[in-house]
């Protein structure tokens, strides 16, 4: 039997979950990697101050439909009125909770004293959490943030207390510094000693890329749950495999012909939810390509292809050629 995590009231299986990630983790691919088995999912990063002032990406942003539940969605800002004001618009959307981001380390977010910033301003963080959990009513609050601004100041523990006690109901830790970006490697012992110090569910982030490294960062942290981002690029399947460990059922790694089918069907997803017409779609799913085919021979020179896909057709027989390529591979070695 499958252990569960209890966040405010949200039950969640204790697999694995899927980590925000804006540009990438969008409703396609949040609903594959649900298909596959992601326990909880969280929406990319939406601005406090965008929602607002009627941004028109919010919708977009913030529906929530019921194949994805139970998600939330991701705000951040750096002011505590706003971010209570934007609550109150985003509670339309029904989340099954609210994320607050407190990591983003890029500059244009950093810059207006939101994402990462507010680990050098403890008070502030602490006020828009608390003002967050007060307009969020029954829904409940929890906050992604980094284990701390540099080297100089990894303060996650003293701002995962302040957190607690401002109401936040999870925390979630990515153990690297907003100097590191994504660079270097995820502090496991700075989720531990986070954990240590409260009392509410850790979530662990940072660079979970198979079952032992998810095993590890369960056994090494002690944490309640563990994100997955970068490791589930054109890689759903890690999912199902975490999920068929923790349920102990067997588990049979996908093969090319299925790494390219649910490719495709990844693809047609894309463009059956873009409001674009499919030839500006298939912009938005080269990437996604060039990941399904990462690890396998030839994948290099195939990247390439991928970035250059201006139809659905073009991907159908970049996959064929694909599947062909590692037969042939397959052959030789034998
Ligand atoms: C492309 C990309 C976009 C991201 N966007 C967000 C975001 O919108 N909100 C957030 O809290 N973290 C964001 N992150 C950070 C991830 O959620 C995660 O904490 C980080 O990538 C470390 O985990 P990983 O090694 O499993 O990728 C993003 C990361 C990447 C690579």
């Amino acid at each position: 039997m499958i252990d569960t995590v209890n966040i405010g009231g949200v039950s969640l299986k204790k697999t694995a979950v899927l980590a925000p990630m804006a540009g990438v983790a969008d409703r396609a691919y949040r609903l594959m990697c649900r298909e596959f088995g992601a326990a909880y999912m969280v929406s990319e990063m939406v601005s406090a101050k965008g929602i607002c002032y009627s941004d028109r990406k919010t919708a977009e942003l913030c529906t929530i439909t019921d194949e994805e539940r139970p998600m939330a969605i991701q705000l951040f800002g750096s002011e505590p009125d706003f971010m209570a004001k934007a609550v109150e618009i985003v509670l339309q959307y029904e989340p099954d909770i609210i994320d607050i981001n407190m990591g983003c380390p890029v500059p244009k977010v950093v810059n207006t004293g939101a994402g990462s910033a507010l680990m050098k301003d403890i008070d502030l963080a602490a006020a828009i959490t608390e003002s967050t959990v007060k307009a969020a009513g029954k829904t409940p609050v929890t906050v992604k943030f980094r284990s701390g601004w540099n080297p100089d100041n990894v303060n996650a523990v003293g701002f995962a207390k302040a957190l607690e006690n401002a109401g936040a109901a999870a925390l979630t830790v990515h153990g690297r510094t907003r100097d590191q970006f994504y660079s270097g490697t995820s502090d496991f012992g700075i989720i531990k000693a986070v954990k240590e110090a409260v009392g509410i569910p850790v979530i662990g982030s940072g660079d979970v890329t198979d079952l032992a490294s998810c095993l590890a960062m369960y056994e090494e942290t002690g944490c309640d749950l563990v994100m997955i981002g970068r490791g589930s690029y054109g890689n759903p399947f890690i999912f199902s495999e975490i999920e068929s460990w923790f349920g102990e059922k067997p588990y049979t790694p996908p093969t090319v012909e299925e790494k390219m089918e649910v490719m495709l069907r990844h693809i047609r997803l894309i463009i059956s939810l873009s409001e674009k017409t499919e030839e500006l779609a298939i912009h938005e799913a080269r990437k996604h390509a060039a990941w399904y085919m990462n690890g396998c021979y030839g994948s290099a020179k195939f990247r390439g292809r991928c970035y250059q896909l201006s139809s659905y057709e073009e991907a159908v027989g970049l996959a064929e050629e694909f599947i062909e390529l590692q037969r042939w591979h397959n052959a030789q070695k034998r």
